[in-house]
């Protein structure tokens, strides 16, 4: 465009062209209507507005472009508005509804003003579309209303607070679960919720929305208006205003006291079930646990019997020998004594007691115990143990019985084969786990048995209670591990199980 309107000083047909050309190129509708309503100007935004070209508008009533109400009202309206002078428009812009050749409608942004021409009143109407704005805030509003909607019905406690740690939003599943009801808490410090001892966590957890970071799934406790504690899990993130700056946190409280209540529930009744099973381990060892004892008890009795015997036959008095012979005496003693106190610590009921030990010890003393009250034995035990693995932090009693359930399973299995080898090795695997695995040459893993190994009550034994590997696995996840059949196998069936190492494993070592 060489020329503007402003500071030109143009003729007559100048001006009438450039009035065209400004209002045809307008990005908004522009009409002009005389005093009856007779459209005098239409230009290309209303074409695209309305669906009608101005040759279809131009010198017919506006009203054509009007639903009603408008429609039927607007001939009223401007004999009103000859006869009184009253404007009610005009001057002001509103809100209206435009209707399109099909008759469809659409909102529309209409602002009005006069001007007289040579003597004739006319009217200039400029038209904004108001459909894509419309549309735009009913989405903003539709989405308003279904986060509100969601944050009203979750089960979990939905709560928003500034960085200071004022609570500013609480939804109904957090009166539910912290007592309160939102007008008692809302301006309020979200600290009437925390334990006195655990407020150093909470500063932490301040330091690090400040830093735009969030907190996932943490658990932990808070209090209930009555004082009693909650324990929930807390997901935490930063709410930021437009420029990215963190402002406060919103806060998704679940009450998982009831889930750690079933949690204990189970893991009592799993330290139950585990007990019941050494118990019955213990029956079936019970018989060859004599035989185990006899050999020491005899031993003992041989040396006390030698002892005897040399004491009587040589004169003078032999301290050196009678002292050995009774220090071996009181070996088998200890021997004997260790034996029983094995089995007494393994059917024991008793508290889970962890401490650093060496699995391969661990294994070989299960191994002992796995055999005892085993029938015709007949089976080759081969071990490979890795002598530099770390030591691990397990509760020993309980890892020996994940041991000596896989070894029994393995002889079990093994009782109608006649190559009969036990294998049991011990890695560090992957940098952060000890590893062991153990095979037989039985017949192997039945298909159906596989998918539902560790089960309860799986099993394909006449006498079989179907809880060994329940209970390994159980001890093996509550060690922070993992234990699975090895698949691939073309003889027998093999397990393995990891422990992870833990801080200390290696200074233990
Ligand atoms: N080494 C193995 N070889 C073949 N099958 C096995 C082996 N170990 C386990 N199984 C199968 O898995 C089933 C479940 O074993 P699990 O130790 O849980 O129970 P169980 O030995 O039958 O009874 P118990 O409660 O006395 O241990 C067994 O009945 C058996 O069919
Ligand atoms: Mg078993």
């Amino acid at each position: 465009m060489g020329r503007t309107t402003s500071g030109v000083k143009s003729t007559k047909s100048e001006s009438d062209s450039l009035f065209r050309a400004l209002i045809a190129t307008a990005v908004d509708g522009i009409i002009v209507i005389d005093s009856h309503g007779a459209v005098q100007v239409y230009n290309a935004a209303c074409e695209r507005l309305f669906g009608y070209s101005s040759r279809e508008v131009i010198g017919q009533n506006i009203k054509i472009l009007m639903p009603e109400p408008y429609h039927g009202e607007h001939d009223e309206y401007l004999r009103n508005f000859r006869e009184s002078g009253e404007r009610r428009i005009i001057g002001i812009g509103r809100e209206v509804v435009g209707r399109r050749k099909d008759h469809s409608t659409f909102p529309m942004y209409l602002s009005v003003g006069e001007s007289e021409l040579e003597g004739r009143h006319l009217f200039v109407g400029i038209i904004r579309d108001l459909t894509e704005l419309k549309a735009q805030a009913a989405s903003h509003e539709g989405a308003n209303r279904l986060l509100a909607q969601l944050v009203a019905s979750s089960d979990d406690a939905i709560i928003s607070k500034t960085l200071d740690g004022i609570i500013t939003s609480w939804n109904r599943a957090a009166e539910h679960i912290f007592g309160y009801a939102s007008s008692e808490v809302i301006g309020k410090s979200i600290s009437i919720l925390i334990p006195l001892d655990l407020w150093p966590e909470e500063e932490r957890f301040i330091e690090q929305l400040r830093a735009g970071r969030g907190i996932e799934h943490y658990e932990t406790e808070r209090l209930h208006k009555d004082g009693s504690v909650v324990l929930v899990s807390l997901s935490v993130s930063p709410i930021c205003d437009a420029k990215g700056v963190v402002i406060g946190a919103s806060k998704i409280a679940r009450d998982i006291t009831e889930k750690k209540r079933a949690e204990a529930r189970t893991n009592m009744l799993l330290s139950e079930l585990a007990h019941a099973s050494r118990l019955s381990a213990m029956g079936q060892m019970s018989s060859a646990l004599a035989h185990e004892l006899n050999q020491p008890l005899t031993a003992i009795m041989n040396y006390i019997k030698a002892t005897k015997r040399t004491l009587a036959s040589i004169t003078g008095f032999p301290t050196a020998r009678a002292n050995e012979l009774i220090e071996n005496a009181a070996h088998e003693t200890l021997r004997a004594g260790a034996i029983i106190k094995n089995l007494r610590d393994f059917v024991e009921k008793r508290e889970s007691k962890r401490a650093f030990e060496n699995l391969n010890k661990v294994i070989e003393e299960s191994i002992r115990l796995g055999f005892v009250g085993v029938d015709d034995v007949n089976v080759n035990v081969r071990l490979e143990l890795d002598p530099e693995i770390p030591l691990v932090l397990i509760d020993k009693i309980q890892i020996q019985q994940v041991m000596t359930n896989l070894i029994r399973n393995g002889i079990e299995a093994m009782q109608l084969v006649d190559r009969r080898e036990l294998s049991i090795s011990t890695t560090r695997a992957d940098g952060d786990f000890v590893q062991v695995t153990m095979t037989d040459t039985g017949p192997g893993l039945s298909p159906e048995v596989l998918s539902r190994l560790f089960q309860p009550f799986i099993t394909t034994k006449e006498k079989g209670m179907g809880i060994g590997l329940t209970i390994c696995q159980s001890i093996v996840e509550a060690h922070g591990g993992r234990i699975w059949p090895i698949e691939e196998r073309t003889v027998g069936a093999g397990f393995s199980f990891r422990l992870p190492l833990t801080e200390g494993s290696d200074l233990a070592a």
